[in-house]
């Protein structure tokens, strides 16, 4: 059996990032080019400015990729890219690459799902075992996935207005916090305390949705009242009681759907993923059980272009190709 290594490109939203991946399972070379600090003094991510990036950042960064790896492109079996969801101007400069990539080099060419992307970080620290249940926590997303097997996701949950990272973002806004702000919230609510009893969203009886922007809304309220009183609020505990919130609901929605559907793993990922406090609550949670939890380590938590090769070996090896026709499409569906 002959190694296949799948080259990786990712640019749905502010990093470029592209990798070269072995048999969907090791990374030999992963290269992120980020860009938080050209957005950081809009406070979010400015799509122009991200595309723009993109076309500077995608060649070199594709070089560094083949350096790093120390193989060539003859190794190369074929070429996995996100096509969606995302911003549609950053994802066409990846989709772009890779169709001229695939075309000159003759390569297949495979589009993939960024959230299957995120599922599959997971893959490089230990191999799954089906059915599993996967919560997706980033920016952009709030998921719960069931998968009955490789490549197969079955969308049991989803936000139905913001993500959790994008809570986390919003709500450091108003705390003042440089973009993006999961990190600093995170930071600051392991220094401080749940003095304040924020809502949680559980939704109807047995729906496995998320609503994050009733939290957002009453963090936003809570703050300006005390301001209207004259009163600062500690940073530290509106932090600490805005995470018990989120993680509050994220652990117990996850932990209901890996009894109800009795998987034999759940796994984690997406930026929010790298969260120390859903980290510690749904470790808490799930130590007393026989289900085993997966999350991935920081740095595959958040995008970078591993996840996307390590999805596309998966399709590749079920005999799943993009045309010339592959797209952008910024609401791609799972
Ligand atoms: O997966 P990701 O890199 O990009 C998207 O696909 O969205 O996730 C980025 C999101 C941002 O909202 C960021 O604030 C959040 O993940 N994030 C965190 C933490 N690290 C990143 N949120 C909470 N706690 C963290 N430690
Ligand atoms: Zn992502």
């Amino acid at each position: 059996n002959k190694d296949v290594y799948i080259l990786g490109i990712e640019t749905s939203c502010d990093e470029t990032a592209v990798a070269i991946v072995k048999n969907g399972t090791e990374i030999v070379s992963n290269t992120v080019a980020s860009q938080i600090d050209s957005h950081k003094r809009f406070g979010g991510v400015v799509p122009e400015i991200a595309s723009r990036h993109h076309v500077e950042q995608i060649t070199v960064v594709i070089e560094e990729a083949f350096q790093k790896a120390k193989i060539l492109w003859d190794d190369i079996e074929a070429i996995a890219v996100t096509e969606g969801p995302g911003l549609v101007g950053a994802l066409l400069i990846g989709v772009n690459a890779a169709k001229g990539l695939a075309f000159a080099k003759q390569k297949p060419l495979i589009g993939v799902h960024h959230i299957a992307g995120h599922i599959y970080a997971n893959r490089f620290e230990r191999e799954f075992e089906f059915p599993l249940l996967a919560l997706i926590v980033s920016g952009g997303h709030t998921e719960l996935v069931l998968m009955d097997g490789h490549g197969s996701y079955d969308l049991i949950g989803e936000t139905r207005d913001d993500a959790a990272g994008e809570a986390y973002d919003k709500v450091a806004r108003v705390l003042g916090l440089p973009y993006p702000g999961g990190p600093q919230i995170d930071q600051l609510a392991s220094e401080g305390n749940e003095t304040i009893n924020f809502p949680r969203a559980w939704l109807e009886e047995n729906s496995y949705d998320f609503s994050f922007s009733g939290l957002k809304s009453s963090v936003v309220n809570t703050i300006h009242n005390a301001a209207q009183r004259g009163e600062t609020l500690n940073k530290e505990d509106v932090a600490a009681s805005f995470q018990a919130s989120v993680v509050d609901v994220l652990t117990a929605k996850t932990y209901k759907a890996a009894e109800h559907y009795n998987v034999k793993q759940v796994i984690v990922a997406g930026g929010v993923a790298a969260n120390q406090g859903l980290r510690a609550g749904l470790e808490a949670k799930f130590n007393d059980t026989l289900i085993p939890l997966l999350i991935p380590p920081l740095n595959l938590c958040t995008d970078n272009a591993a996840m996307i090769a390590a999805a596309g070996f998966v399709a590749y090896e079920q005999g799943k190709r993009s045309g010339w026709d592959l797209n952008a499409n910024p609401s791609l569906l799972m």
